[in-house]
């Protein structure tokens, strides 16, 4: 059987990425153009310049994943794109980009749901084990969902409010923390200690749903009150602490799960699957168990395009295509 080698392409925040990737599994490029530092004196991704910054940089982002895979358009078999969900502006470039080298090159064209492409993730560097456990955790979403094959999702829980990597995004705003917040917590949180008792939210018993809005107006709660006793916070603390409340209920409730499921394997995927407490954490929880455990390497837990493209090979091996109307949807279910 003949390779396939699959460009996949993302833009659906503030990344602009391009990548080529041969059966499913090996990186040929994986180019990442971030944006990071255009919106970081506004605390956060601020979406007209996000799709900007996407015109700007796709052509150049393109080519350097081609000329890095150092394959010709040949090679290439199709382009997959991340078509929801994510910031409509910003998908757009991504998905015209796609439909236009579809298009001009005679390639299909694949749009891949951006949390398959975060599962998928995974997979670039370990093979799947079914039934599979993963615990998605990212800016927009917290989601725990098994896997019984390829593209196969069931969802046994999500988030009833904020998404775990928008917690931390928050809490790390009051603690006056450039964006994103996310890295600067982790980072905070090894210099302090889990001293402040902050609520954990477990639900009713059995669900695997999470709420962090609890939590961050617990976080709220206590600099507020310490302010008015003119208490001085260690931040460190605050950040140590709030962090192992996420932790907590993120561990025990895909443990539980996977205990419930009886899954062979359980997989991380997501920005916040980068936090360093969580990783140690979600290690010590399934050290002795039957279950494998695997978490991404840090570039491959945050959004990239490599991803898609792993995502989209098994669209390409259903032969699942899009007709050169894709357009980009903002909510798209997984
Ligand atoms: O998956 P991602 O790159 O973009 C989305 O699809 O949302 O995730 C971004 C999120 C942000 O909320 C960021 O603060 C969080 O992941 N994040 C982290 C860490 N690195 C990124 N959260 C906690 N600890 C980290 N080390
Ligand atoms: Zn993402």
């Amino acid at each position: 059987k003949k390779d396939t080698m699959i460009l996949g392409i993302e833009t659906s925040c503030d990344e602009t990425a391009a990548s080529i990737v041969k059966n499913g599994r090996e990186i040929l490029s994986n180019v990442v153009a971030s944006q990071i530092e255009s919106h970081k004196r506004f605390g956060g991704v601020v979406p007209e310049i996000a799709s900007r910054h996407h015109v700007e940089q796709m052509t150049m982002v393109l080519e350097e994943a081609v000329n890095q895979a150092d394959v010709t358009w040949e090679d290439i078999d199709a382009i997959a794109v991340t078509e929801g969900p994510g910031l409509v502006g910003a998908l757009l470039v991504g998905v015209n980009a796609a439909k236009a080298l579809a298009f001009a090159k005679n390639k299909p064209l694949i749009g891949v749901h951006h949390i398959a492409g975060h599962i998928y993730a995974n997979r670039l560097e370990n093979e799947f084990a079914f039934p599979l456990l993963a615990l998605i955790v990212s800016g927009g979403h917290t989601e725990l969902v098994i896997m019984k094959d390829h593209y196969d999702y069931e969802l046994i829980g999500e988030t009833r409010d904020d998404a775990a990597g928008e917690a931390y995004d928050k809490v790390a705003r009051m603690l006056k923390l450039p964006y994103p917040g996310g890295p600067q917590i982790d980072r905070l949180s090894a210099e302090g200690k889990d001293t402040i008792d902050f609520p954990r939210a477990w639900l009713e018993e059995g669900s695997y749903d999470f709420s962090f809005s609890g939590l961050k107006s617990a976080v709220i709660n206590t600099l507020h009150n310490a302010e008015q006793r003119r208490e001085t916070l260690n931040p460190a603390d605050v950040a140590a602490s709030f962090q192992q409340s996420v932790i907590d209920v993120l561990t025990e409730k895909t443990y539980r799960a996977a205990q419930e499921y009886k899954v062979k394997q359980v997989i991380v995927a997501g920005g916040v699957a980068a936090n360093k407490g969580l990783r140690q954490s979600l290690k010590n929880r399934f050290n002795h168990t039957d279950t494998e455990l695997y978490i991404p390497p840090i570039h491959l837990c945050t959004d990239n395009a490599a991803m898609i493209a792993a995502a989209g090979t098994i669209l390409y091996e259903k032969e699942k295509f899009k007709a050169l109307d894709l357009n980009a949807n903002p909510s798209l279910m997984l």
